[in-house]
């Protein structure tokens, strides 16, 4: 059962950092893979080389936040699936601003893609996970949830949003038996916080409140992932799993 063998998986977001660390470890635990990304060739390069490794893996140019291409994400499921087993939002932007300074277009954005797109996604896609008979939906939220952790109001509006989202859908659609849980990292090692990390001061600043004294690395938050994929976590539901390395239990 540590397994996910002959599980039909979607992972939004999957061409780079935590995503396409669930792609890979999804793929060698057995299951067939669709991941979704925006960029093109960031896409196919990782499709090819997946593929030449002999996986059954697809990926997909779709914008989470475009209603059409949640379209295009359902019409490919109904045309070679026909159901879906595992469902992974984990597609996720952060624009790091002091509140006063956001354009609304800009706060919109990111509660658009992690808050509004990982609901239309799931509702889209639940007569699906509806005929697994056995499905579990993972939604990637943030320590940024639960405390400030100085990555901007808008980052922590959405990935509380999404903790709650994941409780709610728990409980209405449990009699489905579709499981709906978070993760929640702290810093991770990815392309959306490469910057940040390069920064000595900040990650300092990371590492002193870290009482594991390092950041994340990708893999370290897909194998969380994988478990709650899985038919072994089959009693957990509406939970969120948070994997900091013990900051949020010091208080120095
Ligand atoms: N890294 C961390 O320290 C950290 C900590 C806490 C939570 N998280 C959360 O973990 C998730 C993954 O983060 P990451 O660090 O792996 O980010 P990342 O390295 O920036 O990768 C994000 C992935 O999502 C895709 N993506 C972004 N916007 C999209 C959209 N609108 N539609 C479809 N795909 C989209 C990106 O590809 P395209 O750009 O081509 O679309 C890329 O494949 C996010 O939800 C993030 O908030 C990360």
């Amino acid at each position: 059962m540590w397994k996910l063998n002959d599980k039909k998986a979607l992972i939004t977001g999957g061409s780079k950092g935590i995503g396409k660390a669930t792609v890979i470890e999804f793929l060698k635990l057995g299951a067939e893979v669709l991941f979704t990304a925006r960029n093109e060739k960031d896409i196919k390069l990782l499709e090819t080389e997946l593929k030449e490794e002999g996986h059954q893996v697809t990926g997909l140019v779709a914008d989470s936040a475009k209603p059409e291409d949640i379209k295009k994400i359902k019409n490919w499921i109904a045309e070679r699936w026909n159901s879906l087993d595992i469902l992974v939002n984990n597609a996720g932007i952060n624009i790091r601003k002091q509140a006063i300074d956001y354009s609304e277009e800009e706060f919109r954005k990111v509660l658009e893609i992690n808050l509004v797109a990982p609901f239309e996604i799931s509702r889209a896609l639940y007569p699906f996970l509806k005929k697994s008979g056995k499905a579990s939906i993972i939604n990637i939220a943030s320590s940024a949830a639960i405390q400030d952790v100085g990555t901007g109001t808008p980052y922590a509006m959405s990935k509380s949003g999404l903790l709650q989202q994941s409780r709610s859908l728990a409980v209405e659609w449990a009699e489905d038996q579709i499981r709906v849980n978070s993760v929640s990292p702290w810093f991770t090692k990815t392309p959306l916080t490469e910057g940040y990390l390069h920064n000595e001061k900040k990650m300092d600043s990371i590492l002193s409140r870290t009482p594991l004294k390092r950041v994340a690395e990708a893999e370290e938050i897909s194998s969380i992932i994988s478990f709650l994929a899985m038919d072994k976590s089959s009693f957990v539901t509406g939970q969120n799993i948070v994997a900091d390395g013990g900051m949020s239990i010091t208080a120095l």
